[in-house]
């Protein structure tokens, strides 16, 4: 019987889904709509010091589709909640005592001082609330306050800020990161430092969408002028992955909960970040796309494969692909596979030939006996994978590891030993050559 329940550091849920801080958490009526339909838990839309932030009246949301219509970026310039404080908390009290076995975890931003942080921690911890995350992600008008990103991207503020709420509240501390910035880790590490508890991420990444050639103005746009504002959806979700890696497999910080957020819209891609070391995951763009009732597929999806694979508990398979992420160095040069086309699935549009002729290794014939053909010739196939990305066809090509004989491109006999570069002979820096 698999076991979906969550415990982020110590804060437990039924299942490993929380909603991230955005419009999806804003208020008591949509996080009760949300917790009726099954998510885990929620982080509580940020709040900010009174009087509140003002939005803008024209759009906030931009989106960028592919050729099916399907949301595959998502942007906007929102602020931090736009209700008073005193509003929000006593939401949030209801809520708790509504859904005692939800999550509900605050994010706040306030000023980068410490009364300031001192003054609104207790109110929090007064709604019974599980736990703070820290928005030092936003990075689009309250960083231009000296706030969110402008917080997140130096990571002596992080720290400094992070040990004033560990010095002044028991509630269990998240920071939560912006990828606006050039190595993650130096943030991560901070927050450790700081005392976090745990990080979270990834926040927006700082976008133009597009520019309306009409209006020679960015899009969307409020009478004439645009800006720019936080990019997310599934388009972030490799950005994500590797950021949450990074941290993950960093010795500073190996070990320190994570909680995933990015364009996180399936079961799969929630597996696929906790398989990287998240503990749990947040979701925004998904719900904002589709509604609170993805968490359904979500929560079935995850179950099933957990039990295709014999994983009985979420830390079963928590962090298991980890010792699998390398640096470039250290992989496997002697490794050598060649692409192979099924010709039965193939349906001869010649996509794959055309680009490996004209930006690969002309390894694929477009003809034979004048018919079209589509095959690979292994004395230049060099094994890179475009033809398998740009082929229309699931699994129609596929890249197959030579383990015996010649490689017919080079004339070098197969060697099952494992060699990398550190250790290459064009390498001149090679250990070998010591
Ligand atoms: C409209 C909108 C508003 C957001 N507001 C906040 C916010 O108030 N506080 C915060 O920490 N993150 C905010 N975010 C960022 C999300 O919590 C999340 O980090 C980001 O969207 C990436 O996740 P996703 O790809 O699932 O959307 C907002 C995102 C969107 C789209
Ligand atoms: S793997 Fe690369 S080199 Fe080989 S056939 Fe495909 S595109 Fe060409
Ligand atoms: S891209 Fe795929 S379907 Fe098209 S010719 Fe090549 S193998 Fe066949």
């Amino acid at each position: 019987m698999v076991d979906i329940r969550n415990d982020f550091l110590g804060i437990k849920s039924p299942n490993p889904f929380w909603l991230a801080s955005a419009p999806p958490t804003d208020r008591i009526v949509n996080v009760t709509r949300a917790f009726k339909a099954g998510w885990g838990g929620v982080v509580w839309k940020t709040l900010g010091e009174d009087p509140p932030i003002v939005n803008v009246n024209g759009p906030r949301y931009g989106a960028i589709h592919g050729a099916d219509r399907r949301l595959i970026g998502f942007n906007n310039i929102e602020l931090i909640s736009d209700r008073t404080l005193q509003e929000n908390l006593r939401e949030i009290k209801q809520v708790k005592r509504d859904w005692p076995d939800r999550a509900v975890v605050v994010s706040l931003m306030v000023p980068c001082e410490e009364a300031s942080w001192k003054a609104v921690l207790p109110l929090v911890e007064e709604t019974g609330a599980d736990g703070i995350e820290l928005n030092f992600g936003c990075p689009h008008g309250m960083s231009e306050r000296g706030m969110g990103s402008a917080v997140g991207q130096v990571p002596e503020y992080v720290e400094m800020v992070a040990r004033w709420c560990k010095q002044n509240t028991r509630m269990p501390v998240i920071v939560k990161l912006t990828p606006n910035i050039t190595d993650v880790r130096f943030a991560a590490r901070a927050a450790k430092r700081g005392g976090a508890d745990a990080v979270s991420l990834i926040n927006t990444v700082n976008s133009i969408m597009g520019v309306d050639l009409d209006a020679m103005a960015p899009s969307p746009h409020t009478d004439g002028k645009g800006t720019h504002g936080g990019y997310c959806g599934p388009a972030v979700k490799p950005i994500a992955l590797h950021m949450v890696a990074d941290i993950a497999r960093d010795p500073e910080t190996a070990g320190l909960p994570i909680s995933a957020i990015g364009g996180i819209t399936t079961w799969k891609d929630a597996a696929e970040f906790m398989a990287l070391g998240a503990g749990n995951v947040q979701v925004c763009t998904a719900a904002m796309t589709y509604g609170f009732k993805i968490v359904e597929e979500m929560k079935a999806g995850l179950a099933h494969w957990m039990e295709s694979k014999g994983y009985e508990r979420l830390e079963d398979f928590i962090g298991k692909a980890v010792p699998n992420v390398t640096d470039w160095q250290f992989l496997n040069l002697n490794y050598v596979a060649k692409a192979r086309i099924d010709q039965d699935l193939c349906i001869k549009c010649g996509r794959c030939h055309i680009v490996c002729e004209d930006t690969s290794h002309q390894a694929i014939t477009a003809t034979k006996n004048g018919e079209r053909w589509f095959e690979v010739q292994d004395d230049e196939c060099v094994g890179c994978n475009l033809c398998v990305s740009v082929c229309p066809v699931e699994n129609c090509i596929t890249m197959e590891q030579l383990t015996e004989g010649v490689d017919p491109r080079t004339g070098r006999p197969i060697d099952p030993t494992y060699a990398n570069w550190t250790t290459h002979p064009n390498n001149p820096m090679s250990k070998a050559a010591e």
